[in-house]
């Protein structure tokens, strides 16, 4: 797959950043809004950034997020509350000070005259996707999105999706929105009504794993974004690894996104929680 935008790394750094805003989005999920001036003119859709939350032994280990969106010098993560370290950032109040390292791994490739792709999110897989689906809709292609989560509130960013999408279909688990059911069965309806050049996936790794099934039974190239425990976020510790055709891969500095015709789903070891 050829690629239309830079392909030169961006130099990551380690970056010292304030929250600008830290504001509850539903029940367990938060919108960090952090100062980082180098990550915010650097960053690529689909990369991430390891963030040390606050000091002492819980935080020794970096968190990795996405950047959502930039917007001037910030960054916006879309964070869901699970465990000590994202219940502390829930807690970090506007002008605090930490610092990431960043920007981080490889992002979404978006082929040379690519003129319509389908985004399929599941709950917090809306979060890699951000970026890109306003990058993808200011280059004049065609974006439609189908998104799925538990219920209608935990369609997180479903407004950044209205505003660039020419389509957004959603499914909901308890019926509150949209389709009652899964978003796979929106994804396969829609490769099945249209041509589209990609298909761009974030979500549970068993949707991801339907969706590049579905993707490739259309004859669609399909990229997704898997997420494993990182330590080093930079290629060292070998804690993130990825099964593909070709080997082990690390998924902190070879991904977070794959061709999903290169990942060997069987071997999937760590189920992401959202
Ligand atoms: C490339 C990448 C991008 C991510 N982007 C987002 C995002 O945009 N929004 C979001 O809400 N989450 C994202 N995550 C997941 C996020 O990193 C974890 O939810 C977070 O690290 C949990 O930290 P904790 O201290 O709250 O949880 P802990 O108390 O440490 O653990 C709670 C759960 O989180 C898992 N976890 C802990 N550390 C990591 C880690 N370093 N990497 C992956 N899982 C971990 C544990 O297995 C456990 O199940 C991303 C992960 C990766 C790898
Ligand atoms: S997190 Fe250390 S090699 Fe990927």
């Amino acid at each position: 797959m050829s690629c239309a935008h830079d392909t030169a790394e961006p130099r990551r750094v380690l970056e010292g950043v304030s929250v600008l805003s830290n504001e509850r989005v539903t029940e367990g999920v938060g919108l960090l809004v952090l100062r980082a001036p180098h990550v915010a003119s650097t960053v690529r859709p689909g990369q991430f950034v390891h963030l040390r939350i606050a000091r002492g032994r819980d935080f020794v280990l970096r968190r990795p997020f996405s950047v959502h969106r930039v917007r001037g010098e910030s960054i916006e993560i879309l964070y869901q509350v699970l465990g000590t370290g994202t219940r502390e950032m829930s807690l970090l109040e506007p002008g605090a000070v930490c610092d990431l390292v960043g920007p981080l791994g490889a992002g979404w490739i978006v082929p040379e005259g690519l003129a319509h792709a389908l985004i399929v999110t599941g709950g917090l897989g809306a979060a890699p996707l951000g970026m890109l689906a306003e990058q993808l809709a200011a280059s004049g292609a065609a974006v439609t999105v189908a998104m799925g989560a538990p219920t209608a509130e935990r369609l997180v960013a479903r407004g950044l999706y209205e505003d660039v999408a020419r389509v957004v279909d959603v499914a909901t688990d308890d019926g509150s929105a949209g389709v009652h059911g899964f978003v796979t069965a929106l994804s396969e309806r829609l490769l099945g009504e249209h041509q589209f050049d990609v298909v761009y996936c974030c979500g549970p790794e068993a949707m991801q794993r339907i969706v590049a099934a579905q993707a490739a039974v259309a004859g669609v190239a399909c990229q997704v974004s898997l997420e494993r425990l990182m330590a080093c976020g930079i290629g060292a510790c070998l804690s993130c690894v990825v099964s593909t055709h070709s080997g082990l891969k690390r998924a902190c500095v070879d991904g977070p996104v794959f061709n999903a015709e290169e990942v060997l789903w069987d071997s999937s070891e760590i189920p992401p929680k959202h």
